[in-house]
């Protein structure tokens, strides 16, 4: 094939993001360009943005901003700002960043080689956040093995049509749409086929698959999703407390490759905060439902998302969200303080909580589910677990040193998601092995290999 030179993509945001990212390289790669971990060598820079928090988006700006000099000393560098940010910010990302080449919306991605043509042939400032009726598909190519060669991501829908009033997803990603199960089969057969034994399932609310198209459940994908040969383990997020169904909760029981994990965002713990947020469930609601779950799958990993200092939260209403992370005891949890989005209804609302006080909700949470985090790993010593090998660690904690200095330390992760370090000389990236847990660490568990090796 022609080559054409050197790509690089900078990706921020979520693991949708990766997957978006991933694609855009096969775009890249089928146009002859080779991708490359350093930008200062490459001939095309795509940062592919996120516009969920104010940082984020700052991140964005900072990337691209940092090649304005480059641009000056080779005019044919092409700068490219793709997603989320692209699509809220349009010909207004110009006004920032005057070197900027190409505005590529989150539906403009069927379009991408045409506009690098265009870029190529002279054009300059081309903005395209035009929607599309389809979802940008391809399959995937050798580019895209080169980060994880055991586990991928998977985008099985695109937008959101649940209208969280903090949320700027469905002003940016547009109405929800679910890809077919036999194209996402079709890749995931694929992947398999490249060594891929574990896929992660995104949707901004999974448990919707299908429903406008009148397809398959997202249970049903599942069952699909099972039976492809390889795949030992499937994940899948993100799932909504109010759509959580007692089908889905079967299929994650019964089906064996499905991990016993779940992300499951809970946001608050205040029903009058839930309101505002346009949520749809009650805490008890919630409540509930991680009930069901544990009467279903004991031993379910469980994570969530908070916000903190959302307008108006009161401190009584934070408490309330403190006394429902103590009560399900989450393995992690991902906290964030509330950010405006000026698209979001909630930029409107009264009564912001102040910066200071929303870092100190944020941190008191934090520190509390480091506790927690720590005894739930503790909880595990002693128990034996199923770990998918990723490869050799790169870390290496003093007691491993001094128990096994000469075994390669390796690493996998836990149905339940928890990272497990362990001695092996003889195990490899994709294998499944069962662990027995001897340490517990903050982030990790260390333990030794108890015999049975899975196919
Ligand atoms: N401010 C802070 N956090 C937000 N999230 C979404 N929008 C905002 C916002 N405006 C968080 C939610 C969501 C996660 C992906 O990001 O917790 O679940
Ligand atoms: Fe992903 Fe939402 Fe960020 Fe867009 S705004 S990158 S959908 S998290």
């Amino acid at each position: 094939m022609h080559y054409n030179g050197y790509a690089h993509i900078h990706t921020i945001g979520c693991q949708m993001n990766v997957y978006d990212s991933e694609k855009l390289g096969t775009v890249l790669h089928a146009l002859g360009y080779q991708l490359t971990r350093h930008p200062e060598q490459a001939d095309i820079i795509v940062c592919n943005t996120c516009a969920i928090r104010h940082k984020a988006e700052e991140k964005a700006f900072s990337f691209l901003g940092r090649f304005a000099k480059e641009k000056r000393k080779n005019p044919r560098l092409i700068t490219v700002m793709a997603g989320c940010v692209a699509q809220q910010e349009g010909k207004n990302a110009f006004q920032r960043l005057p070197h900027l080449d190409l505005v590529l919306g989150t539906q403009a991605f069927s379009r991408f080689s045409t506009h690098i043509a265009a870029l190529k042939s002279g054009q300059r400032q081309i903005v395209d956040t035009a929607p599309s009726d389809v979802i940008f598909e391809t399959l995937p190519d050798d580019t895209a093995f080169a980060e994880n060669p055991v586990s991928k991501f998977v985008t099985i829908m695109q937008g959101c049509d649940n209208f969280c009033t903090y949320c700027v997803v469905p002003y940016v990603r547009g109405r929800e749409r679910s890809r077919s199960w036999q194209s996402i089969v079709a890749e995931i057969e694929i992947l398999a086929e490249k060594g891929i034994r574990e896929v992660t399932l995104l949707g901004q609310n999974v448990n919707s698959y299908g429903a406008k198209e009148n397809s398959l459940s997202f249970a049903g994908l599942l069952e699909k999703v099972a039976g492809v040969d390889g795949i030992h383990r499937i994940r899948f997020a993100t799932s909504h407390p109010k759509d959580l169904s007692h089908d889905l909760i079967r299929a994650m029981a019964d089906l064996d490759k499905v991990c016993d994990h779940l992300h499951l965002p809970v946001q608050s713990g205040s029903n009058r905060i839930l309101k505002k947020m346009n949520r749809g469930y009650t805490a008890e609601l919630y409540l509930s439902r991680i009930d069901a779950l544990r009467s279903a799958i004991p031993d379910i990993g469980l994570s969530t998302d908070i916000i903190v200092g959302f307008p108006s939260e009161t401190s009584e209403e934070f408490e309330q969200t403190m006394a429902l992370v103590k009560q399900v005891g989450f393995d992690s949890i991902f906290a964030f303080a509330y950010s405006d989005r000026s698209s979001a209804p909630a930029a409107k609302f009264s009564d912001p909580v102040d910066d200071t006080e929303k870092m100190a909700r944020l941190n008191r949470l934090l520190t509390f589910q480091d506790t927690m985090t720590q005894k739930k790993n503790e909880q595990m010593t002693g128990r034996v677990v199923q770990v998918l090998v990723e490869g050799v660690s790169l870390k290496q904690h003093d007691g491993f040193v001094k128990t096994t200095p000469h075994t390669r330390q390796m690493t996998g992760r836990s149905e339940a998601n928890k990272i497990v370090h362990f001695p092996s000389d003889t195990l490899a990236a994709g294998d499944l092995v069962e662990i027995k847990i001897l340490n517990a660490y903050p982030h990790s568990l260390w333990g030794t290999a108890s015999g049975t090796v899975m196919p």
